[in-house]
């Protein structure tokens, strides 16, 4: 009950955000990277892109660098992120990238 809490107001916070800044397709991006998020970085990087008392970084204050995270997603990171990029196409990797942007820091 409380994860589904959570997915949903993770959801309209990133709804609410979106619509202030960009279109349609963005929002589908958007809504697409939460899911492939939720089902293959959240056990990890924790619902809400922050997993306090892990050695997960807190995704909302990344650097604001796409080339970065594809490459970082793509790869893995130090033998203790796993690599991506056999099991998420370029497509999902975008959108990925997008969700995670549309919940970045102020
Ligand atoms: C098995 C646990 C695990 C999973 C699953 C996982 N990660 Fe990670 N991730 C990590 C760890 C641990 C680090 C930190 C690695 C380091 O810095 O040594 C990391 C680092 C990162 C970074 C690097 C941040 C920076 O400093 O640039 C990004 C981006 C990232 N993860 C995104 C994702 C995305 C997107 C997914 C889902 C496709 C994902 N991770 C799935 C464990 C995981």
């Amino acid at each position: 009950m409380t994860a589904a809490v959570t997915v949903l107001s993770v959801a309209l916070a990133a709804a609410g955000r979106a619509d202030n800044t960009a279109g349609n397709s963005m929002q589908a991006q958007i809504d697409h990277g939460k899911s492939t998020y939720a089902s293959k970085c959240s056990h990890c990087h924790g619902p809400n892109l922050i997993n306090s008392g892990t050695i997960t970084p807190d995704l909302r204050a990344i650097p604001d660098d796409k080339t970065r995270f594809v490459s970082t997603v793509k790869n893995g990171k130090n033998n203790k992120m796993p690599p991506w990029g056999d099991i998420l196409s370029d497509d999902e990797i975008g959108n990925l990238w997008a969700f995670v942007s549309s919940r970045r820091k102020p």
